[in-house]
């Protein structure tokens, strides 16, 4: 994150808080995200900020509070700021990805043991529970991956936005948020029932209808993508097409 500019002048009824951005103070609205407040200090988010509506899980954070000896996490695009904070952003968070060809596996315990091991070493801590800002139950699909419970365990962990904070913490070195993203695909792959109307779409595109539609796209300069084919473009309303 870089600084490109000072703050400017809050108007005078706004209520200000105090906050510390890489241990400087700050003066902000109250009323700003953690993420807006960092741009309204002056600070250039190059690096932890994608989508901004919850989502990407790239702006994790991770605070304290005067008086507090509690680490509070976070993600700044959905947490409004609080007077003492003291902030830090995390930088991406490094941690073993398997790889593997989903159409070979079993959904069974023994294909996440395979790709990480790691999972039999849960301590049953919850460390991972308490720091996710989405407040999923972790250890708990943790242990469903254990017991084969592929389907309980992808439920579970369904609103992950992989932040990483929960590999951050664990104590057996547990990349939980990618372990979750193979047992959401093996049971979408082995348990669920496929969407009619995916199988459908999927078998146009490979039998080109769209072909000419997308030759025309591709070829298009940016401008008129932009302008005629986004911002200008018919909405349909879906209920009533
Ligand atoms: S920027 Fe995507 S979750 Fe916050």
């Amino acid at each position: 994150m870089a600084k490109t500019k000072s703050k400017t002048k809050a108007e005078n009824q706004t209520q200000m808080v105090k906050i510390y951005i890489m241990g400087s103070m700050y003066e902000v609205p109250s009323s700003l995200t953690i993420m807006k407040a960092i741009e309204y200090a002056g600070f250039k988010l190059t690096r932890g900020s994608g989508c901004r509506a919850g989502f990407c899980g790239a702006c994790a954070t991770v605070y304290r509070k005067e008086g507090d000896f509690r680490i509070y996490t976070a993600l700044a695009c959905q947490t409004q700021v609080e007077e003492g904070m003291y902030l830090t952003q995390m930088p991406f968070v490094p941690a073993n990805k398997a790889k593997y060809d989903i159409d070979t596996l079993d959904p069974i315990a023994s294909t996440i043991l395979r790709y990480y091991p790691e999972v039999a070493r849960c301590l049953s801590c919850n460390a991972c529970s308490r720091v996710c800002p989405q407040e999923i139950q972790v250890m708990d699909y943790v242990q469903h991956c254990l017991h084969g419970e592929i389907d309980k365990a992808a439920a579970v962990s369904f609103d992950c936005v992989q932040c990483g904070l929960c590999a951050i913490r664990c104590p057996a070195e547990i990349p939980q948020y990618h372990v979750a993203t193979l047992v959401r695909r093996l049971h979408g792959k082995y348990n669920m029932k496929p969407p009619e109307t995916l199988e459908k779409r999927v078998r146009e595109i490979e039998d080109g209808v769209f072909e000419e539609g997308f030759k025309e796209l591709m070829s298009l300069p940016e401008d008129k993508l932009r302008h005629k084919y986004y911002h200008e473009r018919d909405f349909v309303d879906q209920k009533k097409a």
